[in-house]
């Protein structure tokens, strides 16, 4: 079994794996595992989550099911440039909403999702830290504050 999933799972993931196996309520893990994975390339491909499910002996399906009803969990390759909303409560009272909605119809994409050319994917978070400046949007690593629905296309031109 190891020898199916080793070109799939790097190694320290099936280290890790095995250990979890030794350990009571072995199950709980999963998420655990998955996030582990996922830091790697910031995205789970189908054949890793058969890997984790072959590998944990959790059926194909609860795996699947696990990541997809948490957001946290990436199915595509981040885009070059990643465009985080923050939805925490500051930034959601002064228009966060509206500004992410300007980001998902200026790239038409949802968040979570990435453009067909790679370039922009669009990810929401709790609070980014920074509430005297809601709303606020991070673009790799520039902090953009007091941000407004108009100011959308301004902002993703920079990285165009
Ligand atoms: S709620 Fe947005 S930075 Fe804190």
């Amino acid at each position: 079994m190891t020898k199916t999933v080793e070109p799939v799972l790097p190694a320290d993931i099936v280290e890790y794996i095995q250990d979890c196996r030794k350990k009571e309520h072995n199950q709980s893990y999963l998420i655990s595992v998955l996030q582990k994975l996922q830091l790697r390339s910031g995205y789970l491909t189908p054949a890793q989550l058969d890997a984790v499910s072959q590998l944990m002996q959790i059926p194909a399906a609860k795996v699947t099911g696990v990541a997809t009803f948490y957001h946290f969990f990436k199915f595509q390759p981040p885009g070059k440039h990643k465009v985080t909303v923050c939805m925490g409560t500051a930034c959601y009272v002064r228009g966060a909403a509206k500004v992410l909605e300007r980001f998902k119809e200026s790239l038409k994409i949802k968040e979570g999702e990435t453009t067909p050319d790679r370039l922009f994917s669009i990810e929401c978070a709790r609070c980014l830290g920074a509430c005297a400046l809601a709303p606020v949007v991070v673009v790799d690593e520039k902090v953009y504050g007091n941000v407004k629905p108009g100011e959308v296309r301004k902002i993703l031109s920079d990285y165009q």
